[in-house]
């Protein structure tokens, strides 16, 4: 499982606090999901899965889970073109809005900074399109709507919980690593070989992740996760859409990672935006944390059972949307890919041919 050359450098240090000039990245907070149809949006997201409605508009739903304590988890917002609009980081101080500006600007980054209510529930934002192509927002400020957290009256579908991370593909594994260390985010999980990074979790908040990337075909959102609080979440999650003749959107699972300890669920929203419902992972806040280093030719690394994993689970992910919400270019992966690497006699963890 362990790999004694591994191709990472030293682990960055503890994520608290962020190295100077950049912005304290407290969170992953919400995501802005652009969808074709708000209609079969609000199905899925709010029928189906039992996200809580926070404030709805013409064109947008902002939608919570019930241990959330701030207006949103996840913006979906009606367009032409279903992208992921923004990924969105809470800062600690208003101050950190102006840092991040700088530290974006320095890179040669276009920033743009929105007014209070501009994203509802949220005071003033800065978007940037990040050097791997991803759009991120930032803000320091949010109302606090009515606490859910013991409404167990209320609690419908996943019962999900709160967001908890985004998962992204790029074609870059080390720039992306080099980059998000820059930021301060701490590495708890890793997939290589003797030369190759093909994934990596790192955090902010003190669990596994706020952010994992895989190598692929990017930018592109691989999924979103959110938490929920026991596996029966997750399986009664898939016992509501195989009763309702919904399977289909059941992409894979339920089983475990390897990585993270997960107890996973991937579904697929209308306009086919993936989702995580997940439980289980564990707690990474000592400054010392050691990193857990997975060998890409260990088959438990993505299935703790060794499951195989479905060949679009690699392949299909969301485009993402500049700040003017065009799509932006995809650029195939620049380095060996996770999902080539064949694995045992059978090479079961490869995808189908
Ligand atoms: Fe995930």
């Amino acid at each position: 499982m362990t790999d004694p050359t591994p191709p990472t450098p030293s682990p960055p240090p503890s994520p608290s606090p962020p190295p100077a000039g950049a912005p304290d990245i407290v969170r992953a907070a919400y995501a802005e999901l652009v969808v074709t149809s708000l209609a079969e949006a609000r199905e899925f997201w709010v029928d189906l899965l039992g996200f809580v409605v926070t404030e709805e508009a013409s064109n947008a739903l902002y939608l919570r889970g019930y241990d959330e304590l701030t207006h949103h988890n996840l913006v979906l917002r009606a367009g032409p073109v279903a992208g992921c609009g923004a990924l969105a980081y809470r800062v600690r101080s208003d101050g950190d809005l102006r840092r991040a500006e700088e530290f974006y600007a320095a890179l040669g980054c276009r920033t743009r900074r929105l007014p209070a209510g501009h994203t509802a529930g949220v005071g003033e934002t800065v978007r940037v399109e990040d050097p791997l192509g991803f759009t991120l927002e930032f803000f320091a400020s949010a109302t606090h709507p009515r606490r859910l957290q013991q409404r167990y009256d209320l609690r419908r579908g996943a019962e999900v919980a709160r967001l908890d991370h985004f998962n992204i593909s790029v074609p870059d594994v080390p720039l992306a690593y080099r980059y998000y260390s820059s930021l301060g985010f701490g590495l708890s999980e890793t997939i290589e070989d003797d030369t190759t990074l093909y994934a990596a979790w790192m955090y902010r908040k003190q669990t596994v992740h706020d952010v994992a990337f895989t190598g692929g075909a990017g930018p592109r959102l691989h999924h979103l996760g959110f938490f929920a609080h026991d596996p029966h979440s997750v399986l009664r999650m898939c016992d509501i859409l195989g009763s309702l003749s919904l399977e289909s959107r059941i992409e894979r699972g339920p089983g475990r990672h390897g990585v993270s300890n997960a107890f996973y669920v991937y579904l697929r929203d209308p306009d086919g935006h993936r989702v995580e419902i997940y439980t289980s992972d564990y707690y990474t806040g000592d400054p010392d944390h050691p990193v857990l280093r997975w060998s890409v030719r260990d088959p438990r690394r993505r299935d703790f059972w060794g499951h195989a994993v479905v060949e679009s689970w690699y392949s299909e992910a969301s485009v993402v949307l500049d700040l003017d919400g065009e799509p932006r270019p995809v650029a195939e992966i620049a380095q060996a890919a996770e999902s080539s690497v064949r694995v045992g006699a059978d090479g079961f963890t490869a995808p189908a041919e």
